[in-house]
Formats: structure tokens, sequence, C-alpha cells
């Protein structure tokens, strides 16, 4: 979704601005802009519908300035085209604002700056901030203090960045559910949305909080509050290599962050596994044993691939711990007005940590009294702030839309949580050192799979030449199955249904045909025979079936076969995705998609 990235110093900002736009790109945008500032007081801005490559060709010769700000949109208010693409300016020219969030009164407050004669130049609700702050904007004003005031009449969600060429000396930004964060430079300064705009300037950032502003100079930076009461800040440094944001040798992120799942899964185990009493060290818990046995029930929230991790979150933790846990999406819990339990432990999911309906899940909770951890990826970001303790992934920056190694690691968390709280409960030393054992093989028997990408590239593009599958699974298979669905839906653009392989007989068999396969997942476990029941059922209705398990069936149930080494049942589930996030990946190259930006999502929706 939308982006945004500043700088201020003695260099031409404007290619630093379009080098930042381009690190936001993977979040999905339809347009882009960027203002710059010189001393001379003059602003210059260019915007344009389309990519960052188009904005750059837009710019002419002469576009300098050593303040500016930059932004990519992601359409909410009005259609994606030159004029509603941001930076936008008040009346004069001389304020410009880029904004990421959603402004609910902006209607009102249009009106209102109309009647006072302010024209419009966009539908956007963005628009509004450029005028409103200019409107406080008098003789011997602050910037700061303009925006400020300005911001007391917003109501909604916002990260904004704010040049006036009057004072092109600073740019003042401002954070309310949208995030930002500044980078420290030599003689320079950076803000951005993501710390994936900085890292190729500056690994010392500082990250707003909610309510919080700053006021961005080339020699330094300072913090306030709405009420203009100085914040004291501490900067952090970013661990994340700039090489995680390129494609290295490989062809799209996708299929980069697909190899790279051994790795993100060896350090999230990194120092968290126990074998001296065969449990796992969660260090940012912040619960105690006493604590963790009073708690009842589990309740995991997320949205998108975060909600299908937290079902098999959901699952390890009742298996290894006996405890009843259940993931619901984020988006629904939000809105239904939730029962919260004290003996509840709330589990918050997200890759980025800004997920707008999953940061409101855990506002709704706490301010409800509920305790909520967080199983995050960002470090600092605004869901991991706002949680009482939780995992950080550490699966490294995750660019493609599509989730694979987040997705991955976010299941070896829960893998460590469930062993955690099951030694806690009733899990024996021998199942804890079983599991330890289990979570230990995973890499390398991910690397076994990952192997025989060649084989499952050739499915794929068979399978691709469909128009639908099916996807199925029974119990620890099915989670497992929805995530395989996604996957492809969302990269292949081929529909995909996931059905309880249980199910199928009260439905989805009538859509049965040699038009319609079905990927089915089907471990080695006490539910083989049922499934390959279910298969046999498919078979018998001229259905093809590739099944994804531990050995190949026999040609009565499936036409191809994927063969996954087995780990311990528990486990299982998290080596049974990895073969269909190939299928899916090689499915959308043989159809000739944008692999790492689908139409029509983005990597972190934050707004509702
Ligand atoms: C978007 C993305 C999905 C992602 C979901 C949750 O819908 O397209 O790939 O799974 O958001 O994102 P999060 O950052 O909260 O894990």
């Amino acid at each position: 979704m939308c982006g945004i990235v500043a700088y201020i110093g003695s260099k031409d900002a404007a290619p630093i601005l379009l080098e930042g736009l381009q690190r936001l790109e993977y979040r999905g945008y339809d347009s882009a802009g960027v203002a710059v500032a010189g001393r001379s007081g003059a602003l210059r801005l260019r915007k344009v519908k389309g990519r960052v490559a188009d904005l750059a060709e837009a710019l002419p010769a002469r576009f300098k300035g050593t303040a500016g700000v930059g932004h990519t949109r992601w359409a909410t208010h009005g259609e994606p085209n030159d004029a509603n693409a941001h930076p936008h300016l008040d009346g004069t020219g001389r304020i410009a604002v880029v904004h990421n969030g959603i402004i609910e009164n902006a209607d009102l407050l249009r009106d209102r700056l109309a009647a006072d004669g302010a024209v419009f130049a966009s539908e956007t609700d963005s628009e509004v901030l450029a005028h409103l702050i200019a409107a406080h904007t008098g003789e011997g004003t602050d910037l700061e203090d303009a925006v400020r005031r300005a911001l007391k009449h917003i109501v909604g969600t916002y990260g904004i960045a704010v040049l006036d060429a009057a004072r092109p000396d600073r740019i003042v930004v401002a954070r309310n559910g949208s995030p930002i964060v500044l980078g420290i430079g030599e003689k320079e300064m950076f803000a951005a949305s993501d710390v994936a705009a900085l890292v190729r300037y500056t690994r010392q950032v500082v990250h707003l909080d909610d309510g919080e502003l700053a006021t961005v100079r080339a020699d330094g930076f300072r913090t306030f509050t709405e009420d203009a009461r100085t914040t004291a800040k501490q900067p952090s440094t970013v661990d994340w290599e700039v090489g995680s944001y390129d494609t290295g040798s490989h062809r799209h992120h996708l299929i980069k962050e697909i190899h790279e799942q051994p790795d993100a899964v060896e350090r999230t185990l990194r120092g968290r596994l126990d074998d001296r009493f065969h449990t796992a060290h969660l260090g940012g818990l912040n619960l105690d044993a006493r604590e963790l046995r009073a708690i009842r029930r589990v309740k995991i929230l997320g949205c998108g691939s975060a909600y299908y991790a937290g079902e098999m979150g959901a699952q390890l933790i009742e298996e290894l711990a006996r405890v009843p846990a259940h993931a619901e999406p984020a988006s629904e819990f939000r809105y239904r007005n939730p029962v919260i339990e004290a003996d509840t432990l709330y589990v918050a999911v997200s890759q980025s940590g800004e997920t707008y309906d999953t940061l409101a899940a855990v506002q709704e909770i706490r301010r409800k009294g509920g305790r909520v951890l967080g199983v995050v990826n960002t470090v600092g970001s605004a869901i991991a702030r706002e949680c009482d303790g939780g995992i950080y992934l550490h699966a490294g920056p995750e660019i493609s839309v599509a989730s694979t190694k987040a997705f991955t690691s976010t299941v070896v968390a829960f893998a460590l949580l469930a062993l955690h709280f099951g030694r806690v409960h009733d899990l024996s030393p021998a199942d804890g050192r079983r599991i330890c054992a289990g979570l230990k093989a995973l890499p390398g028997q991910i690397r076994e799979i990952l192997a025989r990408e060649e084989r499952i590239a050739g499915l794929a593009a068979e399978y691709a030449k469909h128009e639908g599958m099916m996807f199925i699974g029974r119990v620890r298979g099915w989670p497992v199955a929805r995530e395989g669905a996604q996957k492809l839906k969302e990269v292949s653009y081929v529909h995909a249904e996931a059905y309880p392989a249980s199910e199928l007989k009260h439905g989805p068999l009538a859509l049965i045909s040699p038009e319609l396969p079905t990927v089915a997942v089907v471990p080695d476990d006490e539910l083989l025979d049922k499934n390959l029941t279910t298969l046999g059922e498919i078979r018998a209705r001229s259905g093809r079936v590739l099944a994804v398990g531990h050995r190949a069936p026999d040609p009565r149930h499936a036409d191809h076969a994927v063969v996954v080494p087995r780990n311990e049942p528990e486990l299982d589930p998290l080596l049974l995705g990895i073969p269909l996030q190939l299928l899916a990946y090689h499915a959308a190259v043989a159809l000739g998609r944008d692999v790492d930006k689908p139409r029509n999502l983005a990597k972190s929706v934050t707004v509702e």
C-alpha cells in the first residue's frame, strides 16, 4: 500500500527519493510523485499514474532541491490518476504533503475549507491536509505548530511528511496509525513509512509512536507530542542487509524467499531450543509458568496467510499443550464486539506488523483488558509495539506480496510456543525431545523439498492449464490446503477452492470433473485411509489428483504425487506446504503473471 520517503541534507533530493520509492514498490501502488524544495524557496512537483520508473522519466532536468518528499499511492479515495497522486499542495503551492492512511472526516473538512475559498485539485482525502496546514500557517507560526494544530482537526489514520517551500530547512512528519520511521545519516536525515526505503543510506532509525510528530533537519531531529511536549527517543539499529531487498540470482522475490526458508527457519529457532528440559526459551513472552498455566484458551488473530499460519498454530497448541486454541480472521473478530476473557491468551500474527485490521483487533482486546502476544516479523512495527509480549520471527524482510518464508517461520514460532506451553502443562520430556529434534530437522528437510523444484515446476505448468483447482486436506492437512489454495489464486489467478476432505461429499463433489483437478494433502498419519477413500471417490468421477504426502499413492488414488520427507506428525504440515508454494509460483510463471506484485493486492494492508 502507500509508501512515504523524505530526505533533507546537502545532496540532490530527487534521486534519493526515487531510489527510496523503488524500495517501497513491493508494497503495491498505482501512482507515484515527488516534491522538492531548494534554498531559493521554490517548490517543484511531479506526480504520475504508473510506476516509479515512469515518474523518473517524467522528471525535468531542472528538478533541484535538497529537501523533498515522495510517495507511492494505492488508491482509496478517487481513481489512480496524476491529479490524485501525492504530494498534494495547498492553494498557493507552498505546502506539499504526502499521506498514508485514511482521513474519515475529509468530506466535512473539504466543505469547510472550500467555503473559506480553498480550491481542490484532486478527489483525495489527503489533499485536505495541505489546505488545512496552510490555513494554520501564518506569519511567525512554525511549520511544526501549523501541522500540530491542523492534525487536531483530523479524525482517522495518518503517516505524513510535510514540506514548506518557505522553510526548506525542515520537514515535519507525524504518525497516527500509519508508520513513520526516521533515518539518521551524516549531516542528512531521512524519513519513511518502511525501513526498506532507508537501509541503503543508514541503519540508525527511530520509530515514531502514534500521536508523535518530528521536525527533521539535515543536522538532527526533534520529536514531540500533539501537545508540543518534547519526547525522548533512542535510535535503534536495523540488522537487515541491503541485499535482502534485491532478487539476487533469482528471477523473482517470491522464489528467492521460498529458497530462503531453511535459513529463515534456522533464524526463528536460533537460541530458542532447550535441550536440557526439552522445551523452548521465548524471552519476549513476558509470561511466567504460573501465568501460562492459568490460560484456559488461546485465540489467534491475523489476516490472509497470517490467519492460515494461525490455524496451524492453533492445531499445534491444542496437540502439544492440550489447551483449546482457535484462529479467526482479525478483520472479522474486531467487528463483532468480541467477548474478551481474562483467562484467554490472544495472539496477533503479522509479517509486516502493520496490517490495520490486526492492529485494530489488538487495540480492542487491550482496551478491554485482554492480554495479547504478537507473532511478528518486523521489529518495532505497530503491532509488535502494541502487544504485551511476543515472538519475533527474524525471517528477514519479505518483499513478495505472497507470503512464504514469513508464513513458515510463523508456524515454527507457534511450534516453539506450543512446545513451551506444552512442557508447562503435560507434554512429557520424551515428547518435548521428539519435537525439539523435529524442529531441528526442518531446515534440512525443506532443502530436500526445494531440490525437487524442477519436477514440481513441470507439474505446475501442466495443472495451470485448468481454470480452477480444488485443494483438500483433513485435520492437520486442512490449513495446508487452505494456504496452498490461497497461494495459487493470489499469484496465478487460477481459481482455487479449499475444502476439508471430509466435507467433499457434502457438496463440492458435484464440481469434480477432468477439468477441475484436485491437489490433495495426504500425510501418512492416522487419517491416511480416510484420505485415500476420498481420493478414490474423486478418481471414480474422472477427477485428476495431485497428491502431496509421504509416499506415492497407487494410480487408483492419484495421477501424480509429490513426496516430502517425514518429520513428527505435529510438524509435518510445515513441510507439506512447501511443494504447494512451488506449485503456485511455477503456475504463475507458466501463465506469465506479475509474480511479485499480483494485480489488486498489496503487501501491507494499512487501511480498513
Ligand atoms: C495482505 C497480503 C497477504 C498477507 C496479509 C497479512 O493481504 O497480501 O500476503 O498475508 O496482508 O499481512 P501481515 O503483514 O499482517 O502478515
